[in-house]
């Protein structure tokens, strides 16, 4: 007891002297942070880690629905990877014009809206309310690249006087093209007046026909949707023969080649 007593007098004799200050856990011992209870009435009615996927060129719209928000507070969009500040309530802070917010008081919902989507637009943003700590939602955009393909690869070839279909089916979109336009070679052919050409759209591809295809038909075919990347064949237009025939010729001028080696070597062993 005693041996106790003179302890504790020592620790406050070197404690007063100033010489050693302990640090206050040493003395409170080791306690947990509480975490600071947030002071506000607001909650968020949007899922939290929701993931959209938006096609490249389209509008992509980020909902965040608030309730409760009081009179004091804000809600704000960020944009995580380089914490760009791109709204605050209505306010835009961003100086990137494709950025929209709209607000309605009857849903409590803060829509940012990002015109003509990139690439480069890919990643989380936080729908932000200013309570202390701040609260937020958050939302991954991902950003989808549609593509235009032509069905039966990039070389088609044709008997002249037949007929030919040209199939492009679109590839990821999200939204139907507002239109897909049919080139040959810089010649737009979709409202052409020739009567052998048509272009039957279905909801996921569209269809150029020829018929009685001639060798002015020939050449690099583009379909081009008004929001994917285009893609092109190019058409061979076959007189006579069929490629399987005219391999074959081939074939016959090779040993017909090869007869009149064969005969000249033969013509010169006897002259000499
Ligand atoms: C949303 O999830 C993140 C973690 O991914 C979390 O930090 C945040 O507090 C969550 N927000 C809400 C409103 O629960
Ligand atoms: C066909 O035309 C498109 C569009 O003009 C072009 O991008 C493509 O390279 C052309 N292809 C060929 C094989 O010439």
């Amino acid at each position: 007891m005693d041996d106790h007593r003179r302890k504790l007098i020592l620790f406050f004799l070197i404690l007063a002297s100033g010489v050693w200050t302990p640090e206050t856990h040493l003395l409170l011992g080791e306690y947990e942070e509480e975490a600071p209870v947030r002071d506000t009435n607001a909650y968020f009615m949007t899922g939290n880690n929701t993931v959209i996927n938006v096609q490249l060129g389209t509008t992509a719209a980020l909902r965040c629905q608030v309730f409760d928000v009081a009179e004091h507070e804000t809600v704000s969009w960020i944009r995580r990877k380089d914490h760009h500040l791109i709204t605050v309530g209505d306010k835009i802070y961003s100086n990137d014009e494709r950025f929209q917010v709209t607000h309605s008081d009857h849903t409590q919902d803060w829509t940012l809206h990002l015109h003509y989507a990139q690439l480069h637009d890919a990643g989380v943003y936080e729908c932000q309310l200013s309570a202390h700590p701040p609260i937020g939602v958050f939302t991954s955009l991902n950003i989808i690249a549609a593509v235009a393909e032509i069905v039966g690869g990039s070389e088609i070839y044709v008997q002249s006087g037949s007929s030919v279909q040209l199939t492009c089916t679109l590839k990821h979109f999200t939204e139907p093209p507002t239109y897909i336009f049919w080139y040959h070679a810089h010649h737009m052919v979709n409202y052409d007046d020739n009567a052998r050409i048509t272009v039957v759209n279905g909801p996921e591809q569209s269809a150029l026909r020829i018929s009685q295809v001639t060798k002015g038909d020939s050449g690099n075919y583009t379909c081009m949707p008004s929001n994917a990347r285009p893609a092109s064949v190019s058409l061979h237009i076959i007189t006579g023969e069929t490629p399987a025939a005219m391999q074959k010729a081939s074939a016959n001028e090779v040993q017909c080649h090869l007869i009149m080696a064969l005969l000249s070597s033969l013509v010169a062993l006897i002259t000499v």
